[in-house]
């Protein structure tokens, strides 16, 4: 068995290479990929997007990392965020890091008080973290099984969800 010690925190500016290298690292072998995931998260943070950026550090190396952004709901509702990309290193995935990344990045929104949350992804896979697919609430760029959501407040709202125009940079 492994012994896994890591902690989750905040970014801090000297971990900016790091969660780069750790994003390269961990879609480089992803089932899907568009290759620019860390270009998707520097741009979120030079444009002030990345409401929330957290690692998590074992013996003071990064494994993984987490991004919360601000998505836009057609119906005008504000407070929801887009949880992605999330990455942990491929000799650390499948024990637990990400799970801990994801559910710290879910109470970082609720303490902002955040509306809610969507996530586009495996379903069986962020299923578990309170998510689920809700007709009210679309996203038009994918199969609506993989578009999943969470409400904090109870209340889903009705419209199209986008995200942060820093999504669509390649480079
Ligand atoms: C997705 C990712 C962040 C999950 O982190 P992790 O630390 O490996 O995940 P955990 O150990 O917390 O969870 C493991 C569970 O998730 C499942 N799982 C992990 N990645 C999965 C994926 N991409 N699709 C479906 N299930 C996945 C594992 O099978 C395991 O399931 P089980 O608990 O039922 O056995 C990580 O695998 C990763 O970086 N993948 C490459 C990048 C990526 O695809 N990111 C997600 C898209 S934004």
């Amino acid at each position: 068995m492994h012994k896994h010690n890591y902690t989750i925190r905040r970014e801090m500016p000297s971990d900016i290479e790091a969660i780069d290298q750790v994003t390269k690292a961990a879609f480089a072998s992803a089932a899907y990929s568009s290759g620019t995931e860390s270009f998707i998260i520097r741009s979120l943070r030079e444009n002030g997007q990345l409401a929330v950026s957290l690692v998590a550090e074992e013996e003071g190396v990064l494994i993984g990392h987490v991004a919360m952004s601000a998505v836009i709901i057609s119906s005008g509702n504000e407070g929801w965020f887009g949880l992605g990309p999330v990455s942990v290193i491929p000799s650390k995935q499948g024990s637990g890091v990400g799970s801990g990344l994801i559910r710290a990045a879910i109470d970082a929104l609720k303490e902002l008080h955040a509306a809610g949350c969507v996530v586009l992804g495996e379903p069986s896979y962020y299923g578990r973290f309170g998510f689920s697919s809700d007709a009210r609430l679309q996203y038009l760029h994918a199969p609506a099984e993989y578009f999943q959501v969470q409400s904090f407040t109870g209340n889903i709202p009705e419209g199209t969800v986008e995200y942060d125009d820093s999504f669509n940079v390649t480079s």
